[in-house]
Order: structure tokens, then sequence, then C-alpha cells
């Protein structure tokens, strides 16, 4: 109700401002509209260059005509300041600007794009505190996953300017005399982002810079209830772009719900759509992107296990259960929801992972001591709760939790229940809450089973000492997930690595290693310096 009033309050504002109200209507409807950005507290977030009323498009140059929407802190629903997203003909527009800005873009050799690259990277770094900050306190994570998650968009730069000398195909051995076989790379053309409200800086970090790098350009959606994030993004990034004298628009972005996220899947100008984002909302962008047969990266749902041995050293396993299933109040794709312990050392692991739980310090997610936070919206509370009922139903037993807080802001107990069956529906749906079912298993043979049997494919881990068993799980019958570990959490991936699942994770690859390729298309060719006209295959055609 709360949020429907400010809405409203927050159309007639704009209205005002449309209408280029006098100043005196402005100071007053400032006033009046207990922003926290107006709070002397808050200030800091002029750093990043917000203000009560932010436009919500950037193509070169900023905008918004469309609806205005209203950024809650989740730590107590005060709202924080505004944002006006894009009407589909802004979205038109800037698809067209965007478009235009490639045939700049593609055309600068590939080390002077990581030069630009680079810069973005170290505007980050300048800003990588405040930016931090707003992630904590737009989002709901604590400061420091706040901050780290600017460092992920930061390595990733590093990572796409090293990148920027060595992408590229082999010459192969032509089977033909006087044939030089090449694999050519280009890139694809615009890339749409749209990412999800859990990682409002990292997941368009790894793409924007992995795909600049590659000579593409991008436009950017970001979750509907973190925008101000966006625009302080965009706003770091554009003040790059337009310093070197480039188009803005090589990097746009259009603030926006569904309608602009179904704009970007149906539009065959988006050469690639990379989706962030729930299993359900992926589908449909899929198939509507395959419908065009256009291209897509996919990072979807997660149901990660974390599967301890009975020689496991249970020093490691309590502090990463903690982290993997607490951390960012168990609202990463790679949250562990599920943990297996072997029989032998189920009860003492159970016990000692709940003792940890109660360490866990509570409180304001941008005070430097808090571990954990609240969820990011009242939604999310009710899906705890609900989640909580049927594991109740299912046969589950609350060891630990199980209970919403009273206190401002969505708070929830992060919870355990053990006593679930394996393969019980609530364990195999992924709730995005911090909510960590304990099974018990026999076997090796069980465990492997176990973590493969859900429809999600993205992250797990095992804690072991047994060369053997380490090598069976990273072998074709061990985990089948895209992200396979050893005695470390199931979070928490370093960007070096190509990131992403498969199976209902959607099969995409982010960030490191060769995950490039996804944004380029390759040509195979085939070059004939020679007099003569060969055939392949040696076939005579005279
Ligand atoms: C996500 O949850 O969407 O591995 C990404 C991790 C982070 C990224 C998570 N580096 O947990």
């Amino acid at each position: 109700m709360q949020r429907c009033l400010t809405l409203t309050f927050a159309r007639h504002n704009r209205l005002l401002l449309r209408n280029k109200c006098a100043s005196a209507h402005c100071q007053q409807s400032a006033a009046m509209s207990g922003l926290l950005i107006n709070q002397p507290k808050y200030s800091w977030l002029k750093e990043l260059g917000l203000s009560e009323d932010n436009p919500g498009v950037y193509n070169g140059s900023w905008g918004g005509s469309g609806e205005v929407i209203t950024s809650y802190c989740p730590a107590n629903n005060e709202p924080i300041a505004r944002v006006t997203q894009a009407t589909m003909a802004e979205y038109e527009e800037t698809v067209q600007k965007t478009k235009e800005a490639w045939k700049i873009w593609a055309d600068i050799p590939a080390p002077k794009r990581g030069e630009i690259v680079r810069q973005i990277g170290d505007a980050l770094r300048k800003k990588i505190n405040v930016l931090g900050s707003l992630v904590s306190l737009e989002m709901g994570k604590i400061y420091v996953e706040g901050v780290g998650e600017v460092q992920e968009y930061v390595d990733v730069c590093d990572y796409a300017v090293g990148l920027s000398r060595m992408i590229g195909g082999p010459m192969l051995p032509s089977e033909r005399p006087g044939h030089a076989l090449i694999e050519q790379w280009n890139p694809v053309g615009l890339v749409g982002i749209i990412t999800a409200f859990n990682f409002p800086v990292a997941v368009y970090g790894w793409n924007n810079a992995i795909a600049l790098t590659c000579g593409n350009v991008c436009l950017w959606k970001g979750a509907p209830t973190t925008p101000l994030t966006s625009v302080a993004v965009s706003k770091i990034v554009a003040e790059v772009l337009e310093r070197n004298n480039l188009p803005g628009a090589i990097c746009s972005m259009t603030c926006g719900g569904a309608d602009i996220g179904s704009a970007m899947a149906k539009d065959e100008r988006v050469d690639l759509v990379s989706f962030t984002g729930s299993t359900n909302v992926g589908k449909m962008v899929a198939m509507t992107v395959q419908d065009r047969f256009g291209r897509k990266l996919l990072e979807l749902g997660g149901n990660n296990a974390i599967i301890v041995f009975e020689d496991a050293d249970l020093n490691l396993v309590v502090p990463a259960s903690v982290f993997a299933a607490v951390g960012t109040a168990g609202q990463r794709c790679t949250t562990t929801r599920r943990l297996m312990l072997h029989e032998s050392v189920h009860d003492t692991v159970v016990e000692r992972v709940a003792k940890a739980y109660k360490q866990v310090r509570i409180g304001d997610p941008w005070d430097p001591t808090t571990l954990y936070g609240p969820l990011h919206t009242k939604q999310a509370v009710d899906q705890y709760l609900a989640a909580i009922e049927q594991a109740k139903q299912q046969g589950g037993t609350v060891v630990y939790g199980g209970k919403v807080m009273d206190r401002p802001g969505n708070y929830v107990e992060p919870t355990i229940i053990t006593g679930l069956a394996h393969d019980a529906p609530i364990v195999h749906t992924e709730t995005f809450v911090p909510i960590l079912y304990v099974l018990k298993f026999k076997t090796e043979e069980e465990a492997f089973a176990w973590n493969n049997e859900v429809q999600q494919g993205l992250s797990s881990s095992i804690f072991t000492k047994d060369m053997g068993r380490v090598f069976r799980w990273l072998g074709p019958k061990g985990s089948d997930c895209g992200i396979v570990n050893v005695n470390i959490p199931t979070s928490g991936a370093e960007i070096g690595g190509a990131f992403g699942g498969e199976k209902h994770t959607g099969g995409g690859r982010e960030s490191g290693s060769d995950s490039w390729k996804q944004y380029m298309r390759r040509s195979t060719c085939t070059i004939n310096y020679s007099k003569d006209l060969p055939l392949a295959q040696g076939i005579k055609f005279e």
C-alpha cells in the first residue's frame, strides 16, 4: 500500500517536473518525498551522480519519460530515489543509436577497445566503495559483498584487456595444396543484457567487458528493483566513452520491466540476448529468441549441493556451508540449497552448522560488522514462509530459524531443515531464500546421483580427502553441473573461469575462459593461393 501511494505521488511529482514546475513547488515536493537520498546520512549517493529523480535511459544522452519507479531499501522499506523508465519509443530510438554506434566501435582494433575497457575498470576502481554501498542499500546484500561484486566487474575488465590481444582463431592445416584454412572471429553486433536483482553490477560487468572487447555494443536492462545501480554504473561507463569521444550508445541502457525485456527478446536487431534470471522467465526468453533463430546466453536457476563425505575436514565444511547457504541471504544462483551429509558425520555437522548460524551477525547490510541482511523484497519473505510450510508438510523438521524477524525490512531467519527425502518436491525446487535442506546419504553413488537428479545444473561441491573420489566427481559419472568444486563452497566463483550451468540452468557460459566465443561468430575461411582448383575429398569434377 505504501508503495502504491508513493508511486502515485512519484507520478504526480514527475508531472510537476515535466511541467517545469516553479522552484517553490519542487522544493516542497522534495521535502515531502521522504526519500533517503535527501537525508544527510545518504548524501554519498550524490557522488554517483544520483538525485531524487533519475533518467532511466542512456543512449549517448540521458532521458526517459516512461513509468516512474521508486527504488526501496530492503533493510527498512524506505524509498531511496526514483527512476523514470524507458517508453517503447525510447527503446526503439536507443536500439537505432546503439546499432549506429556499432559501426564505429567494430572498426576500432581489439587492443584499442581493450584500452577503453581498461579505463572502465579504472573508473570503477575509483568508485568501488561508494558503488558497493549503493548495491548494499538498494539490493540489501552486505557491504563487503556489494564491493565484492564491483570487484568482479573490475577483475573482468582486466581479464578482457588481456583478451583484447589474444582472441582469434587458428590457421588449420588444409588438405589441399596452396590453400589456407583460417578461423575468423567477428563480433555478433548488438548484445542485449538483461540482468537480475541479486548481482546488479557483476553480471552486467561480465557481459559488458567481454562483449565490448569482442567488438560488440551493449544494451542493458537491469532489474526493475535495482534501477539506481543500473543508472550509477551506466554513468561511470558513459563518462569513459564520452571522455574518449566515442558514442555513448556503445553502452546503452533502457530501464524497464517485462515490456522492454520481451521487446529485446523479439527484436531481430538484438544479435545476442544474454539473460540472467529465473528458469521460468528464461524459458520464455529462450523460446522467443529461438523463434527468430537469434542467439541467447542463459544463466538461470541453480539447486546447488555440498556433499560431505566421512573423510571430510569439518573445519572447512562448517564455514563453507554457512557462507554458501547464508551469504547474500541465500539469494545467489550459486547458494547452497542442499547439504548432503554422510550418515557418519550427519549429526555432528548439523550441530556445528546450527551453532555457527547462531553466530551470524544480523543487521543493517551496510554496517561493516553485519554478515546477514534482508531479503530483497516482501514477495521473497512470502516465498520463504510458503517453502517452510511445504517442507514441514513433506516431512521436514526445522532445526534452526524458520521465522520472519520482528524488525523493519524484509528480514527472515536463516533456516536449516532436516529429515526430508532427497526427492521431496520442495528439495527439488529453487526457492531464492536462505533455507538449507540437509539430507543424509550412505554411499558415494547415491550422493552423486542425488546431486544430479534435480533439473538445475549450476554449481556443486564435495568435501573429501580421497583423490580417487575427487576424479570420479570431475569425470563423466560425477557432477553434471557447470561448476564442480572440491573442498570449497558452491558460491563465490572467480571471474577467470567460465561461469554457467547445464540443463535448466540454461547452458550459457559468461566471464572467463573461452566464454568470449559466445559473443562472437566464427567464419571458417578457405583461401586458395594456388593456380589450381583441387576439390576437397579428392573429388574430380571434370
Ligand atoms: C549469481 O548468483 O547470479 O559465484 C552469480 C558466485 C558469484 C556470482 C554469482 N561470483 O557466487
